[in-house]
């Protein structure tokens, strides 16, 4: 089978072949199913997130020992069952999500990691949903308990986690305000019912942000979504209401921020440090719940994902450059042909 290898830690967004870290392996074994209850994926198509990339630049909080086969969430086609398989059968439309491995034609996972996917909903589009939406579900749905009328601040909104936790707030009933950098990502995001945008290029987050508050009479932000870190974040925590809820999901700007602890003390603020990946060890009956919801409602149509950019694994290194230059809007694709009818790479 196709798989994408990486052999070495680096930036994968350089061009394949050559220095780059990552290599299209093109007869990689195809994985056994290796207990009665596993189940093999046709792989049609994974999602990169923001964290793959930091996995192959060695920046990552899960270092895997090289080489190894980067890629978490995806869906496909169950290809074959183990003689133990009960929930699962040959051709149904799964999706799932693995702590490496997707970005290959066929994966491997035991059927309690998998989940069925409804018919009305596409495949590329179930690829997309387990990291992104499943950790805004997690941390706005499950932690913070996001309620109607409560004002949900998203930073880094037009990106991956970002899209999915303004869907999530609106589904939710909240007043949200979104950050994000761009005419295109700022037309999204008002096509999308937000209700304030911020272009950081053009305007100060704190003023503008303010002054739509006062013009709603609204206190104060009550749930800071914050994959961003940085300056950000420090600007943000001026926005904050009595009792507000901030929710520590990502630091894609490089910079860890500093949360007071005195201010956290005087405003009674909550600081959510959100790992999703764990809640698979932790508490994996929060996570499953919360993927069924997801896939409920993305087969009601109450999301929709946006997706920007698709390749083929061959071109996995313009992925990559689309996430680090920061040109993604909502989710960056990998889809995979079926071997039957696959287009000649390269
Ligand atoms: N805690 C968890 O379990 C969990 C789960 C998933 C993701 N994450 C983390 O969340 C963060 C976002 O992930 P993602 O997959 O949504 O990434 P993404 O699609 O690339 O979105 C990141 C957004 O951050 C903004 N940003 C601000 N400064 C940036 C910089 N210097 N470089 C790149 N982007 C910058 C960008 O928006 P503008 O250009 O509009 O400013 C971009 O849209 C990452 O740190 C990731 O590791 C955490």
């Amino acid at each position: 089978m196709e798989a994408l290898v990486c052999k070495k830690l680096g930036d994968p967004s350089t061009a394949a072949g050559g220095d780059s870290p990552i290599v299209l392996s093109k007869n990689h074994p195809v994985p056994p199913l290796d207990s009665p209850t596993t189940v093999r994926v046709r792989v049609k198509a994974t999602s990169l997130n923001f964290a793959n990339y930091l996995q192959v630049l060695g920046k990552y909080q899960e270092k895997p020992p090289l080489p190894f086969i980067p890629g978490s969430d995806y869906a496909g086609v169950v290809d074959a069952v183990g003689s133990g398989v009960s929930l699962f059968k040959v051709g149904d439309h799964v999706c799932s999500f693995a702590s490496l491995g997707s970005f290959a034609q066929f994966i491997v996972a035991d059927q309690s990691e998998l989940y069925l996917v409804p018919k009305e909903c596409d495949l590329v589009a179930a690829a997309a949903l387990p990291v992104a939406f499943g950790t805004s579900h997690v941390a706005l749905v499950h932690r913070a308990q996001l309620g109607s009328g409560q004002v949900l601040l998203v930073l880094g909104a037009a990106g991956g986690v970002g899209l999915s936790a303004v869907q999530i707030g609106k589904i939710r009933g909240a007043i949200v305000i979104a950050v994000a950098r761009g005419d295109e990502k700022i037309k999204l995001l008002r096509s999308m019912g937000v209700n304030h945008v911020v272009d950081s290029t053009k305007e100060g987050v704190t003023a503008s942000v303010k002054n739509f508050l006062k013009s709603r009479k609204l206190k104060g932000v009550d749930v800071l979504y914050d994959p961003v870190g940085g300056k950000l974040t420090k600007e943000s925590l001026k926005l904050l209401n009595w009792g507000a809820q901030i929710l520590v999901i990502g630091f894609a700007s490089g910079e860890i921020p500093l949360i007071p602890a005195n201010i956290a003390l005087v405003k009674n603020w909550t600081i959510h440090g959100l790992y999703w990946g764990s809640y698979k060890i932790h508490r994996p009956s929060v996570l499953e719940d919360s993927l069924k919801e997801l896939l409920s409602w993305m087969a009601q149509g109450l999301i929709t994902i946006h997706i920007s950019h698709t390749y083929s694994l061959s071109e996995a290194s313009l992925a990559f450059a689309a996430i680090k230059e920061r040109k993604a809007i909502g989710k960056v694709m990998i889809t995979i042909d079926d071997a039957s009818h696959s287009r000649s790479k390269l």
